[in-house]
């Protein structure tokens, strides 16, 4: 690695007290050469030098690496699988056992889009059934600010442009140009903090004792280098009920082209645990 990387490497290592190598170095590099473009710094070297002097520039630069973008209903396949075939055999699956709770967890939840656009579905699932499933989603993220976000619940008119008129009528309030998710749907989830690389911890401590039915890790994965996604594929997988199921994005779907996972339906990025 050229010197004035690693110099970078180092500064942010001590200033953030994070291993900054986690990160994919496909990842990394383009982040760095994006701010070496956006500063006009000639070079690595010239970066280094403003970056050395400018803490701002340093948290612009650190901030690249936690984007937090999220849309409702963000894959339109997995979405449509996960609505038509994937919750209707968990519902199924649940009703002829004792243990009918169905237990979710959405593990890097940003905003809060990805958990709140599943409860609609589960929500609008459950309408169907004359004797209504128990179900607990719990949503996470390693950043308070996203999860602060996602308790609010408010959202502009650009975020909610894949979300059909019918469920905005139906899950959101308008106030002017916002729009503010019911509080009956908000009360259906449980947002914490939390670190999917943090080592004490196997899931949500407020989720007790994991065994998860449905795991949602989207957009997560291509951050880091591949002995960390490992890490966090370890973690999950510990965390999901026999049979259970993980959804992950797109450019993810590679990393679980192994044994232990099965795709559900082709390209649905919904994989089964085998
Ligand atoms: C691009 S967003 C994805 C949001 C949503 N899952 C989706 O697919 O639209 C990635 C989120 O992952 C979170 N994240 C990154 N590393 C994490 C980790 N180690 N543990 C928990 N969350 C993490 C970031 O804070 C960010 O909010």
């Amino acid at each position: 690695m050229e010197l004035e990387l690693q110099n970078i490497i180092n500064l942010l290592k001590i200033r953030y007290k994070s291993d900054v190598l986690m990160f994919d170095d496909g990842f990394l590099l383009k982040n760095i050469k994006h701010r070496i473009s956006e500063t006009q710094c000639a070079d690595m070297q010239d970066y280094h030098r403003f970056l050395e002097k400018n803490d701002l520039e340093a948290q612009k630069l650190w901030s690249l690496f936690y984007v937090s973008y999220t849309e409702f209903f963000r894959n339109s396949l997995t979405s449509s699988v996960l609505e038509h075939i994937v919750l209707p055999s968990l519902f199924l699956g649940k009703t002829n056992l004792k243990n009918k709770e169905l237990r979710i967890w959405s593990a890097a939840c940003a905003s809060g889009q990805e958990p709140y656009s599943l409860v609609m579905l589960l929500e609008e699932l459950n309408a169907t059934f004359t004797q209504p499933l128990n179900y607990r989603v719990f949503a996470t993220d390693l950043c308070e600010k996203q999860i602060n976000m996602a308790q609010k619940g408010i959202y502009s008119y650009q975020a909610i442009s894949n979300v059909t008129a019918g469920r905005l009528d139906k899950w959101f309030v308008q106030y002017e140009s916002v729009y503010a998710i019911k509080q009956e749907l908000k009360q259906r989830l449980d947002f914490s903090v939390f670190d999917l690389l943090n080592d004490k911890s196997a899931c949500p401590p407020s989720s007790i004792f994991g065994n998860f039915d449905l795991v949602m890790c989207a957009n997560v994965l291509f951050y880091y280098t591949k002995d960390y996604r490992l890490k966090i594929l370890d973690v999950i997988m510990n965390s999901l009920a026999v049979g259970g199921f993980l959804i992950v994005s797109e450019v993810e779907r590679q990393f679980l082209f192994n044994a232990h996972w099965q795709e559900v339906y082709p390209q649905s990025c919904i994989f089964k645990k085998v």
